[in-house]
């Protein structure tokens, strides 16, 4: 009886456990959809209106930033919205150490082509959770994160002025490229 009583409380608590860990995930992609989705349609009405890819590029050149801190100034207080990656091209979306750490773990499972793009990662942290989803390089993304000789002069100009200490280029479809995450105050 008594070891019944002790399981039950055990996987009681596991389960509000789990329901706790799923209401912060739940929240977490909430957020990262409101930037990810701001920055996709930006980004495809630009690049449809000029398909060569370059005045979308000065659009997010100048624009990006704007549009996350405008996401952020919706958000509910205590929480914060971004992008990161392991190779940055603006030093605004630098990770700290544990974006890293998380960031190597997608990238081993992408090279190993076993990322999927809905594995949410939720981090406890000093106070905070982060809820991190991984971003996937797509056919779209080549013309400004692809192969450097397959990138246009004009573009890599852009890149070359206003991004002096850039790395994002080099990629193929299906790299791992960064993460949004979303960072929700406990
Ligand atoms: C038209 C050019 C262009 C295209 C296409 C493009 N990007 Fe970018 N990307 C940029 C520029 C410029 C920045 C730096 C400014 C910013 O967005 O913060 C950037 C930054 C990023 C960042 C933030 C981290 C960093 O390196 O600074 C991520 C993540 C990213 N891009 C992913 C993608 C993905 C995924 C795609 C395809 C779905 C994509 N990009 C398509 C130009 C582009």
């Amino acid at each position: 009886m008594k070891t019944i009583r002790t399981l039950t409380i055990a996987a009681l608590l596991l389960s509000t456990l789990q329901a706790d860990d799923l209401a912060v995930k739940q929240e977490g992609v909430k957020y990262i959809k409101m930037l990810g989705k701001e920055l996709k349609t930006n980004l495809k009405a630009h690049m449809k209106a000029d398909p060569s890819g370059l005045e979308a590029m000065g659009f997010c050149a100048s624009k990006a930033e704007a549009i996350t801190q405008a996401v952020n100034a919706k958000l509910p207080g205590g929480v914060h919205v971004r992008r990161t990656a392991l190779q940055t091209r603006s030093e605004k979306n630098t990770p700290d150490t544990t974006d890293i750490k998380v960031m190597q773990a997608y990238k081993a499972k992408a090279d190993a082509k076993k990322l999927d793009p809905k594995d949410i990662q939720v981090v406890e942290k000093e106070g905070v959770y982060r809820v991190y989803k991984p971003l996937l390089i797509k056919p779209v993304c080549m013309k400004c994160h692809g192969d450097e000789a397959k990138i246009s002069g004009d573009i890599k100009a852009v890149i070359k002025k206003m991004y002096p200490t850039d790395m994002a280029t080099g990629f193929k479809v299906g790299d791992f490229r960064g993460v949004i995450v979303s960072e929700i105050k406990k």
